[in-house]
């Protein structure tokens, strides 16, 4: 029985093939690498001393992905594949609606001909919207406030329905905050297209020279330092909460939803001195205006998943700045060097 990871040469698919590996899984990952290197796979090798069994191919294929689920003994998919640039999702919605909402039908429909019933889903925090205050539990009312956020939003509807109604299936929807940091050997970390979104690849950047300042998009929010405050997560406990949900979900029938977070805040500020105390490099910035759509303040209660799933992140944002640094410094170019 194999564990299929769609999106699996990605930034968190990667680091969880390395930890269900570890725990004992047998892997296939189907990945087009529309955001993500081949090369992943030559890492993951090294990593773990096995050659992974994939293939390349998108799960908007029905044929190509039928022919997976014929070819192996599939238990459980974790779906990770999915367009996730929330600023893209803005300038191209029918993008993001027709490749994260119809590869989800389609894989869904190829699991239910081959009766695989376990499906753990890779959700995210933005499902809580602009208005929920932290710390942030799953009963919460879900929204969103772009296309990325509302196909998330629908994709878990979607799972939940189809539990409903089959009751031999089995869903967890994991909510990640901000994952962050990379793998302990530096082989394997966020390797974004083009210039980053997201914080912490973007201070990597500026601290290799490879971009001139960190622009910190406001100051002025009711925060301890007045800077945005969000729950930073490092990809190896995110990767084991994966492996502490899989377990959970081949145990049950029926949908979960879990947040995955620290249940810990950090400033932008915060990041920005301990990235240059740890790794002694400089991080030049300047404040600029807030970024539309940002909220003040976002971290988990992440209560639910320690009673439930026994899993709790355990790395401190020490640990994750230094992490972040290896990589980038090992990786000045991603993938591609
Ligand atoms: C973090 C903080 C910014 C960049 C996003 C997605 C979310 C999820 C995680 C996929 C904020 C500030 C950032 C910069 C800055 N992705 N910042 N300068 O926005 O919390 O979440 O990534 O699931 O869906 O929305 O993460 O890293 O972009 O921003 O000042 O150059 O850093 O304002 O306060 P975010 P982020």
């Amino acid at each position: 029985m194999s564990i299929l990871l769609t999106g699996g040469a990605g930034f968190i698919g990667s680091h969880t093939a390395v930890e269900l590996i570890s725990a004992g899984y047998d892997i296939v990952i189907v990945d087009n690498f529309s955001n993500s290197s081949k090369e992943v796979l030559n890492r993951l090798k090294v990593i773990t001393g096995k050659k992974i069994h994939f293939y390349n191919g998108s799960i908007l294929d029905k044929v190509f992905l039928n022919n997976v689920f014929y070819e192996n003994d599939i238990e459980a998919v974790i779906h990770f594949a999915a367009y996730k640039a929330v600023g893209e999702s803005v300038e191209q919605p029918l993008k993001y609606y027709s490749n994260n909402l119809t590869g989800t039908l389609v894989l869904l429909e190829v699991m239910r001909n081959h009766h695989v019933n376990h499906i753990v889903f890779s959700s995210s925090a933005t499902v809580y919207g602009m208005d929920n205050i932290s710390p942030l539990t799953e009963n919460l009312k879900t929204s969103a406030t772009n296309p990325y956020g509302y196909t998330k939003v629908m994709i878990e509807q979607i799972l939940t329905d189809v539990a409903f109604a089959n009751k031999e299936m089995s869903v967890t929807n994991l909510r990640y905050f901000n994952p962050i940091g990379a793998h302990e050997s530096g082989l394997i970390g966020e390797a974004p297209n083009g210039t980053p979104n997201n914080l912490v690849p973007y201070i990597s950047q500026v601290a290799i020279g490879k971009l001139k300042e960190l622009s910190i998009f406001g100051n002025d929010y009711d925060t301890p330092d007045g800077t945005g405050v969000r729950d930073y997560i490092h990809v190896v406990d995110l990767a084991k909460g994966h492996v502490a949900a899989l377990k959970n979900n081949l145990k049950n029938t029926g949908s979960a939803v879990f947040n995955l977070g620290t249940g810990h805040g950090y400033s932008v500020l915060e990041l920005v001195k301990t990235f240059e105390e740890v790794n002694h490099v400089s991080v030049p910035f300047v404040i600029k205006d807030r970024r539309a759509g940002d909220i003040a303040t976002c971290y988990a209660d992440s209560s639910k998943a320690k009673e439930v799933l026994d899993w709790t992140a355990e790395t401190t944002l020490q640990d994750m700045m230094r992490d972040s640094w290896r990589w980038q410094s090992k990786n000045p170019n991603g993938y591609q060097s």
